[in-house]
């Protein structure tokens, strides 16, 4: 199936709970309402786990039966303390100082059982990080934040809809972490 006219994406992700996106709102109001680019809407807030692109709709049962392979996982400390910058893609993003291992292998695991899936996946290395700002054009002065904690109870699958003013995030399915 051709997939070029279908201007949505669809990508794994985590998918902050109500406490985390109410501490997200906060520094957001409090850190970076003053700061120029253009904020992410707080909905929208997420850390991607594997990014998927377009996709015939005939892929979808082969994305769920790899992601099933995945559910039960064991979850993880995600501790957000880190604010930084990228200059290509002039996203002032939120993430983890340290990587935790049980992250790094639900992400692999991912990996390895959508490559029966044949879908071309990014091939640089994953780094995790949530997009709090875009259209930033210059590196943001550094500034300190209380660090955010949180264990994701689930992982979910998101299709990602163009609209006039932005993107819709639809979270399609969702499987369990431990
Ligand atoms: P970003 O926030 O750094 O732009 C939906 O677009 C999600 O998928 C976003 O978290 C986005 O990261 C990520 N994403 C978009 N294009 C991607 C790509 N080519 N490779 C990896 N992640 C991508």
């Amino acid at each position: 199936m051709n997939t070029s006219n279908n201007p949505h994406r669809w990508f794994f992700a985590l998918w902050p709970d109500e406490a985390l996106r109410n501490a997200l709102d906060t520094l957001l109001d409090e850190r970076l309402s003053a700061r120029p680019g253009r904020r992410v809407a707080s909905r929208n807030l997420h850390i991607t786990l594997v990014f998927l692109g377009p996709l015939a709709t005939d892929r979808l049962s082969c994305i769920g039966e790899a992601a099933a392979r995945c559910a039960g996982a064991p979850s993880f400390e995600l501790v957000l303390d880190r604010i930084s910058w990228w200059r290509q893609s002039q996203v002032m993003w939120l993430g983890p100082g340290s990587m935790p291992p049980a992250l790094e292998a639900l992400v692999g695991a991912l990996r390895v059982h959508l490559a029966d899936c044949e879908i071309p996946l990014d091939p640089r290395p994953y780094r995790a990080h949530m997009t709090l700002m875009r259209k930033v054009r210059r590196r943001p002065s550094s500034f300190q934040i209380k660090p955010l904690k949180w264990r994701p109870a689930e992982f979910v699958l998101v299709e990602s809809e163009p609209v006039e003013h932005g993107v819709l995030y639809h979270r399609r399915a969702a499987w369990p972490l431990t």
